[in-house]
């Protein structure tokens, strides 16, 4: 097996690494990389150059690892692969997230190579090949993650060391854990994009990884984890999927979780799914999210998985996003869920009464009310309240209305309590 590289990044340079190292009987015969120039050290004589037709026009090489990030070169790069007949192992999330769907209807039509992408989801934990093999033709009726380790991170430094969103964002932009552009991530999109192929593969149908609702962390700040702390609750960026009377429904959101649920304990930037099997019962899989050598490792599993010629077997039972179906995705308004309401409001009489009296005409039972005016400024309070669960759309309407309490309501933030 004859392997060539685009990228010698983060990952790739793992990925050599760990190939030295193993001695698999897999060669590494070219490296793309458009500043190749400056990586002598790392390629050590592997042959390398800034133009992609090394790789791609080497009949010799069987299999191309992709891992240059980004969306137009990379599609260029796994399109022309596989037209070339050449298997793929790519850690893009984004990019399988956005040409997925054609890219396999590819790799199907031209009975051409495979793709792998088992670093794409969830860095190191094996959960794509998983659920390609072992749960292939099991029902999985619930699944949910923490599924980006940047966000984790944060959240996990906002509540031990006490301190704000902005300024933990600045720490792990420091540390390498987060992007200089953070929006992926922060923003859930990350999540929605690995929430998306992984929804795939337990369907078999094409999720559409934008029509997935998204709410990232942005909004969220220290006062919200102190409360959630209160009530022995924490938060966390959860990607959450259900299958309820024949409807698929799932969203990426930050939620509460308490101790019973194994999400709790997930801290830093670990990762971590749990999912339920209708025969098999309830599984977990965690650990390292990203990282250069957690997320190489996959890269080289998919390698040595491909040479031992059972991903090619494998994937003649497997039901992968290869289907010309997209699975239809139910309204994730027409679920229920209890939720935190946390309102900043003006101390003054009447405000509880009024809040209460809309919760109660949109049918939302209250489960504990607090109040507070120790994070405050004088003549301003934060009410915090606990739902029972209760339809999502009414939660939804109560809160339009009392965000029209303008002259009470100051702010309002609002989180589903994950169960
Ligand atoms: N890092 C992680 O922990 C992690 C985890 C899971 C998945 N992934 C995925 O793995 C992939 C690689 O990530 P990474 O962290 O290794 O990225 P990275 O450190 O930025 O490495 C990308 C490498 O590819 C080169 N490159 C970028 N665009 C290119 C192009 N158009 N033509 C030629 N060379 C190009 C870059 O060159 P320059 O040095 O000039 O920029 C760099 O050497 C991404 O898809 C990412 O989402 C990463």
């Amino acid at each position: 097996m004859r392997i060539g590289i685009f990228g010698l990044g983060t990952v790739g340079q793992g990925l050599v690494e760990i190939m030295r190292q193993k001695n698999c009987g897999i060669e590494i015969a070219a490296v793309v990389d458009r500043s190749f120039a400056k990586k002598a050290q790392v390629l050590q004589g592997i042959p390398a150059s800034a133009d992609k037709d090394l790789i791609l026009k080497d009949k010799s090489i069987d299999t191309v690892v992709e891992l240059m990030g980004g969306i137009d070169d990379a599609l260029y790069v796994v399109r022309s692969a596989i037209e070339e007949k050449k298997n793929v192992v790519t850690a893009n999330k984004a990019l399988l997230a956005e040409h997925g769907y054609s890219l396999f209807h590819l790799a199907e039509r031209t009975q051409g190579g495979q793709i792998l992408y088992e670093a794409a989801v969830a860095g190191a934990i094996p959960i794509i090949r998983n659920i390609e093999t072992i749960f292939r033709n099991e029902q999985i009726t619930r699944l949910m993650g923490i599924i980006n380790g940047t966000t984790n991170y944060i959240l996990t430094r906002m509540r031990k060391d006490n301190m704000g969103y902005g300024d933990v964002l600045e720490a792990a932009q420091k540390q390498g854990l987060a992007e200089a552009d953070p929006t992926l991530d922060v923003g859930g999109y990350d999540a929605q994009q690995k929430l998306g192929l992984l929804i795939s593969l337990v369907t078999g149908k094409w999720v559409e990884a934008k029509n997935i609702p998204v709410r990232g962390i942005t909004e969220l700040s220290s006062q919200d984890v102190i409360w959630a702390e209160r009530f022995q609750n924490r938060i966390r960026l959860v990607a959450d999927y259900k299958q309820e009377n024949g409807q698929h429904y799932m969203h990426v959101t930050p939620a509460l979780v308490d101790e019973r649920n194994v999400l709790y304990d997930i801290e830093y930037e670990n990762n971590a799914i749990l999912f339920q099997g209708e025969y098999s019962g309830e599984h977990l899989f965690m650990g390292k999210g990203a990282g250069k050598f957690p997320t190489a490792f996959s890269v080289y599993s998919d390698l040595l998985y491909l040479k031992s010629g059972s991903a090619a077997a494998a994937r003649k039972f497997a039901h992968t996003p290869l289907s010309t179906n997209y699975l239809s995705i139910g309204d994730i308004s027409d679920t229920s869920s209890a939720f935190y309401l946390r309102l900043r409001v003006k101390d003054q009489p009447g405000v509880l009464a009024a809040i209460a009296q809309i919760l109660g005409n949109n049918a939302l039972s209250i489960a504990s009310v607090h109040q507070d005016h120790s994070a405050v400024q004088a003549g301003e309070a934060d009410i915090v309240i606990h739902t029972h669960s209760a339809k999502r759309n009414s939660f939804y309407r109560a809160l339009q209305e009392i965000k029209n309490l303008k002259n009470f309501v100051l702010h309002q933030i609002y989180l589903p309590v994950l169960t």
